[in-house]
């Protein structure tokens, strides 16, 4: 796909992060949108900012877990915009905890978002973007859809699930006039962290070990968001990945070296990490910024 130009979009987690500013992006490049997310006055805000340029854009507030919901959504897009040629299967959640002392009611909530509403949103708008002249599917997996860490089992399940859906089904339409794509982005600036539901009763969680002293999880997400890519930046990469019809979409050095490094030694990546990828931070503090010329 060469161009954006007149196409419509369906992106889904739009009201932040990568979502919103694949929605800006988009917007920016001539093409219409349909932004969808659970949280109806953060896609209200995405919405200002793709009304900076003269497309259609439309707002749905739906939770992807729910294919009731999920139908509906389909429906009011196709009446609305008459045609979609991309999707962008991108809201996702985490929950930070281990596998013991994670309830199972978490455990379905992080499957049926990140990876079933995955699967039913492709199954639903499949049939229409075949139809399509030109036409690509999007979903967001993660590089911990090829690396793992401790205390993100079901994210990794979910995400490792999405890639190998989303590989397999690109073999499916290899030749077509659908391209399709797994998105693997490394650290990138976003809520995510901070929207994380936590199990408090695990002793230690992630950046505790790092920073060495227990830190609240609004600091543990601020830190998280002021550290990463910016996800304008992320959204760029993205794009350009479509573009250049690359089908594994790596978003970031980090992600790369990850990637590399599991590859290379696939029992002890992990180990390599601190040499690589610390002094990726200090040499990354212009990746932080968004990119300029954007709506604020
Ligand atoms: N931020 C990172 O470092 C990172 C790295 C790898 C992969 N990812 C993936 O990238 C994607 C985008 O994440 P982000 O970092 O921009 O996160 P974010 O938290 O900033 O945005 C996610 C959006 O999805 C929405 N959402 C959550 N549950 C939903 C539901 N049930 N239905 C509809 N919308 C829902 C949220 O309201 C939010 O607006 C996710 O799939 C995430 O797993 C993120």
């Amino acid at each position: 796909m060469q161009s954006f130009l007149n196409k419509t979009a369906v992106i889904t987690g739009a009201g932040s992060g990568m979502g919103r500013y694949l929605a800006v992006l988009l917007a920016k490049a001539g093409c219409n949108v349909a932004i969808c997310d659970i949280d109806e006055s953060a896609l209200a805000e995405t919405s200002k900012m793709v009304n900076h340029y003269n497309v259609a854009c439309s707002m749905h507030t739906v939770d992807i877990a729910d294919r009731e919901q999920i139908d509906n959504f389909y429906e009011k897009v196709l009446e609305r915009h008459k045609t979609v040629e991309l999707l962008f299967n991108n809201a996702g959640i985490t929950v930070l905890s281990d596998f013991a002392n994670m309830s199972e009611k978490d455990w379905d909530r992080v499957i049926d978002v990140n990876f079933h509403g995955v699967i039913n949103l492709s199954r639903k708008f499949l049939s229409h973007l075949r139809l399509r002249p030109e036409a690509a599917l999007i979903n967001t997996s993660s590089i911990f859809g090829m690396i793992t860490v401790p205390n993100q089992s079901v994210y990794h399940a979910a995400k490792f699930a999405v890639r190998g859906f989303t590989e397999s089904i690109a073999k499916e339409f290899k030749g077509t006039n659908l391209q399709i794509h797994s998105v693997h982005p490394g650290h990138i600036g976003t809520n995510i962290l901070s929207s994380a539901k936590r199990e408090e009763s695990v002793p230690d969680l992630n950046l505790v070990n790092i920073v060495g002293k227990d830190i609240s999880q609004e600091e543990q997400g601020k830190i998280f968001r002021e550290n990463g890519m910016h996800p304008s930046r992320a959204a760029k990469i993205i794009l350009s990945g479509i573009k250049a019809k690359r089908s594994r979409i790596l978003v970031g050095l980090d992600a790369k070296i990850m990637d590399l490094t599991q590859r290379l030694t696939p029992n002890h990546y992990q180990k390599l990490w601190p040499f690589l990828l610390l002094p990726l931070f200090a040499f990354r503090r212009g990746l932080r910024k968004p990119l300029s010329d954007l709506p604020g």
